[in-house]
């Protein structure tokens, strides 16, 4: 679920000091995923045994017991080859703890010790089968279980490789895991494997890399029969291995390599921008500075190799700059943002749009018989905003889907249904579990995502990248502008040669080209939002109201307030308002309404007096000199005119203003709200 860094040097001197400030700091850019506790295993200062250290909270906690250690670790003694794992955990079994922080390991002697990111679903077999074989656990995590069993299988077959226990002890496991595995018994390697959790290995090397891939391998399976995990564990011999033959090995000159293990590239850039993206099952394994990756099976359309990439992301690109938070930053970012992601694809000169992701297969898409869009939180907003604009431009019908409830009614989908995945990180794991679920029913799969070499952005057959940027805040803010944007661009291309909608397309194309000189005057709102705020924060609940094209909006800005401010909040469909919801409104229920000069607007007017008529007093956001509307409103928000279907673009991001300035008026943790997570790759 959150982070995993690990550093090998390899005929690298390095003091022990060196080490541990790489582990720390890989755990701080990886911050941002949202934790609950740390960890780290280096060589204890002897180098005859393994230290680890852990701490409950933040990374910070990690590195001050680490640094009230200094004698006791050694800081000044300098190793050639080391390895050192490192941990944010976001527990899913066992309460956050030093206890069960990682790494975890598979006795008192830390033989085999290692970090997991994601759930081991068949946990309780494993432990149970352990158990009956005589292992004590100290944890109430799932991962434990991971190093025991590793120490079981090497007890039975003494002689095999640390990548052979490794690649025996995955084929047992069920659930997500991405895992980095330091031993006492193999000093100075170090295995890494993943499933259904991302991780990558990067190398650095004094000069450049003589090659851009490295060699697949592919084993035996260990699993020949089957059945249950405890099942085979006992029936299994767990046969041995046959030798490697191919592997990355580095030219004379790069003898002195370091490897990095991490779950994103934003951990390892500051150190190196060649980077391996690992694939489900793969095994990357290190020793005497060779890096080989391994697989047990090989199936018809597996490659030969893995390919070496080079990144592009600047450490700028995710340094706060001087902005408080990243939240804050990345709101406002969002004048570049938006223009980023129609780079090179919008050309206002020729009034056309291309997206080079899926222009392959819009005939295809033309053809289908519906579009669904699915995603989770604020991704999902971006398709409800959209939905009517898509289905304006495509005339195809567009089924908006929240992937958990998606899965749980066992949708039908069929082969002429092109399905959408909308995720700003990738691998969130109810989309992609639908998007696979879509997949097997042979639908075309479009991945919209902000995250490349991400497991939906691999899995889909095309897509389109946002192009945003690095979001680190943990609420999302610029890539929901740029998923709208995204989608519309989608619906634009679709409609190219539709003649009736020429006028319609022009003016959404004059609507993309003001966006990023009408978002920046939004963001001119800034100190008004901060003294609405200061009005807000204490209260205990804020109703958002709209409908039409700003109802995504009102949701998104309620699920904002909620997760950065732990106020109650609510988006309200206007519509709804005699059904229920006005028995909420009185002279103290703060109300904030969207009111815009489009389709809806006769009816929003009506929606707003029925709140003033009991007494609430509305907060407006509504366009630019509409003294009209603004005749009923007790404060009022104004934003540019621009044309319908984008309008929620601009309105969005004074509630974005607005949750940040009360988290932070509330004194909360704008970056990491509690209970919450960048990246949710659990169910
Ligand atoms: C956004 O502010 C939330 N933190 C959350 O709803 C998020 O949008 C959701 O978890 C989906 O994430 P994804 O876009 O990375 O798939
Ligand atoms: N499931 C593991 C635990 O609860 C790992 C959680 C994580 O991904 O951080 O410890």
């Amino acid at each position: 679920m959150c982070g995993i860094f690990a550093y090998l040097n390899h005929l690298t001197p390095k003091t022990r000091k060196e080490v541990l400030d790489f582990l720390v700091n890989g755990l701080k850019r990886l911050e941002y995923r949202g934790y609950d506790s740390a960890g780290i295993a280096v060589d204890s200062a002897d180098g005859r045994n393994v230290s680890i250290i852990k701490k409950n909270g933040k990374v910070q906690a990690l590195q001050d017991e680490i640094y009230s250690r200094e004698a006791d670790l050694a800081f000044e003694a300098t190793a050639d080859c080391h390895v050192g794992i490192a941990h944010t955990r976001w527990a899913t079994h066992g309460t956050p703890s030093e206890r069960n922080a990682h790494p975890q390991r598979s006795d008192e002697d830390n033989t085999f010790c290692l970090v997991h990111n994601g759930i081991i679903t068949n946990y309780k077999d494993i432990k149970l089968f352990l158990t009956k074989k005589g292992h004590t656990f100290e944890s109430e995590t799932d991962t434990e279980i991971i190093a025991k069993l590793m120490m079981h299988i090497y007890k039975k077959n003494p002689n095999d490789t640390f990548q052979e226990i490794v690649e025996q002890c995955i084929q047992q496991l069920e659930g997500a895991f991405a895992l980095c595995i330091k031993s006492k018994l193999f000093p100075g390697e170090c295995v890494a494997t993943r499933r259904g959790s991302p991780l990558l290995v990067a190398i650095k090397t004094k000069t450049r890399l003589a090659t851009d891939h490295i060699p697949i391998l592919y084993g035996k399976d260990f699993r020949p029969h089957g059945g249950t995990a405890a099942e085979t564990l006992t029936a299994a011999s767990l046969m041995p291995r046959t030798p490697s033959t191919a592997e990355f090995q580095p030219m004379e000159e790069d003898k002195q390599v370091e490897y990095f293990f991490a779950s994103d590239a934003s951990a390892v850039i500051e150190h190196t921008n060649r980077v391996i993206f690992l694939e489900d099952d793969d095994v990357a394994a290190v020793k005497d500075g060779t890096l080989s990756i391994h697989r047990i099976r090989r199936n018809m359309d597996d490659p030969h190799a893995r390919e070496i990439t080079t990144i592009k992301m600047e450490i700028q690109q995710i340094m706060k700059g001087n902005y408080s938070f990243f939240m804050q930053k990345e709101i406002f970012e969002q004048p570049e943002s938006v223009v980023n992601t129609m780079r090179g694809r919008v050309n206002f000169d020729t009034q056309s749009i291309v997206l080079g992701g899926i222009k392959e297969y819009i005939p295809e898409i033309k053809r289908c018989r519906r579009l669904m869009l699915i995603a989770c939180g604020t991704s999902y907003h971006s398709a409800v905003a959209t939905r009517q604009l898509l289905e304006e431009l495509t005339e195809l019908p567009v089924m908006v889907e929240l992937a958990s409830d998606f899965l749980d009614r066992n949708t039908p989908v069929f082969r002429d249904d092109v399905c959408f995945f909308i995720s700003q990180s990738g691998e969130t794991a109810d989309t992609l579990m639908a998007l696979r679920y879509c997949k097997n029913r042979g639908a075309l799969i479009v991945g919209v995502t902000n995250t490349v070499g991400s497991s939906i952005c691999r899995e889909s057959h095309c897509g389109v990248h946002i192009n945003a940027g690095p979001e680190i805040g943990v609420a999302s803010t610029k890539a929901y502008t740029s998923q709208f944007i995204s989608l519309v661009m989608f619906g634009m291309v679709m409609s190219e040669d539709r003649i009736s909608l020429q006028q319609r397309r022009r003016d959404i194309m004059k609507g993309l080209q003001q966006l990023e000189e009408q978002i920046k005057e939004v963001l001119k709102l800034d100190s008004k939002v901060q003294e609405l705020a200061k009005d807000l924060y204490q209260n205990k609940s804020l109703l958002i109201m709209g409908r039409g094209y700003n109802f995504a909006t009102c949701m998104e800005g309620a699920l904002k307030v909620k997760e950065l401010t732990y106020m109650h909040s609510e988006g309200i469909m206007a519509g709804e308002l005699k059904h229920g919801p006005l028995a909420l409104v009185d002279e103290t229920m703060p109300v904030i309404m969207i009111v815009m000069r489009d389709p809806v607007y006769t009816k929003c007017m009506n929606a707003l007096q029925q709140v003033t008529a009991r007494q609430g007093q509305p907060i407006l956001i509504c366009e630019k000199g509409d003294k009209d509307t603004q005749e009923f409103a007790s404060r009022v928000l104004e934003v540019p005119h621009t044309v319908d279907c984008l309008q929620g673009i601009l309105t969005v991001i004074p509630l974005q203003l607005l949750s940040y300035h009360i988290a932070v008026l509330k004194g909360c943790n704008v970056d990491c709200p509690r209970n919450l997570a960048k990246s949710v790759t659990v169910e």
